[in-house]
């Protein structure tokens, strides 16, 4: 039996599969020190939950419109506008299962075969994939520590071809942490209406920032740059609500209208009572992300600095997201063969760089007890001594 050729080219998520094998070394009883999750290690705030309850209750368990129920993309409409200085209508907004689907419904909606689509990596290991999955080519734009992991307008050009359909931007940005300022996301977006190359910019860790950081939505930088660009985020993220499953776009009406109708021929609308849920999360207090976000930078903050005093590793300190990005290249190991190590010999799991495009680094989530931290670096530290 065959599968279709669309497939030829694609490879299960790495990041999930690690973190899949650390937890179940874990529900072992090994005591293994998970540095590979992706998800907030946070519960979902209570009143979000019981927004969701009492939707249950009142038996909303029925379809909404595929693009979800009004009163959200009403919500997320006034958060783009408060928060993000975002003109959409809400019926410009496409709440779906997660922000992975809105790429994924944004990416099937607009490129096709031929074109092409300019990733900054490191990056999110499905940007690539769901490019291919679209008969698309990505390419794929190397960043350096040195330029804090960032793509500059320059570079960007420079991988322009007659072809280039779209750029993906992701900032906060995984794995980086890196946040792009509003002047080279300004650079970056005239480059693209020079040649109007639509922008798919992922902003699900907008609020995972720290120090004075702040974040930016490229489509506010100039009108050109909004008719371009498809702004993803989600519920995720910021307000611990990983399993739930809920991200929303919003985007130009043309491209809005055709992911609805992708949505509506595929999963339909996302789950009925999860979306009064997020309902909540939008538009009661914001303290919970405030509460999380400040707990985060606590666990940054240590671990930059405990990586920065381990021998041989180097480590840019991130400004956004979860995640910090360490150098192993001085070891003369493949980031493969570094993390296989790390878990075999000592139980802590990391991501390594070659699932975003750099074989040099490994990934390190933060998003982990602070005991789980600090162990964690013990033993890495100490493995890094024996090689
Ligand atoms: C950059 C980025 N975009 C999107 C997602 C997916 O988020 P969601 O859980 O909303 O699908 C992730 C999750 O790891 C991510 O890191």
């Amino acid at each position: 039996m065959e599968l279709a050729p669309r497939l030829t080219h694609i490879t299960p998520s790495l990041t999930l599969s690690i973190d899949s094998k650390a937890k179940a070394l874990r529900a072992e009883g090994v005591a293994v020190c998970n540095f590979a999750a992706g998800e907030p290690d946070f519960e979902t705030p209570e009143h979000i939950k019981t927004a969701a309850q009492k939707a249950l209750h009142e038996n909303l368990t029925k379809y909404t419109p595929s693009a979800g129920i009004l009163e959200l993309r009403q919500a997320i409409a006034h958060k783009f506008k408060k928060e993000n200085g975002l003109d959409y209508l809400a019926t410009d907004i496409i709440v779906s299962c997660g922000a992975k689907q809105s790429c994924f419904n944004a990416i099937m909606a607009c490129v096709s075969e031929g074109d092409e689509v300019i990733i900054p990596s490191p990056y999110w290991l499905s940007y690539p994939e769901m490019v291919r999955l679209a008969g698309a080519e990505p390419v794929i734009v190397p960043t350096t520590a040195a330029n804090n992991w960032k793509m500059t307008a320059e570079d960007f050009e420079g991988a322009m071809s007659p072809r280039t359909k779209m750029v993906i931007i992701n900032s906060p940005g995984n794995p980086t942490g890196s946040v792009y300022t509003k002047e080279e996301l300004r650079a970056i977006a005239e480059v693209a209406a020079e040649e109007e190359i639509l922008i798919l910019s992922d902003e699900i860790y907008e609020h995972l920032v720290y120090d004075e950081t702040k974040h930016v939505s490229i489509a506010s930088v100039t009108p050109e740059a909004h008719d371009l660009t498809i702004t993803v985020n989600g519920f995720s993220k910021a307000y611990a609500m990983t399993g739930w499953r809920l991200g929303y776009l919003g985007a130009p009406k043309k491209i809005a209208q055709a992911i609805d109708s992708i949505q509506s021929h595929s999963t339909s609308n996302p789950c009925t009572f999860a979306q009064y849920g997020a309902l909540a999360a939008l538009t009661e207090s914001q303290q919970c992300v405030t509460d999380m976000r400040d707990e985060f930078n606590i666990r940054r903050e240590y671990m930059f600095n405990r990586l920065g005093t381990i021998h041989r590793i180097s480590a840019t300190k991130p400004l956004g997201a979860f995640y910090i990005l360490a150098d192993i290249s001085k070891f003369g190991m493949t980031s493969m063969n570094f993390a296989d190590r790390l878990l075999s010999k000592t139980n802590v799991a990391v991501i390594p760089g070659i699932a975003f495009g750099n074989d040099h680094v490994i990934r390190l989530s933060y998003a982990a007890g602070m005991d789980i931290i600090k162990e964690g670096l013990d033993r890495l530290e100490n493995f890094c001594r024996t090689l």
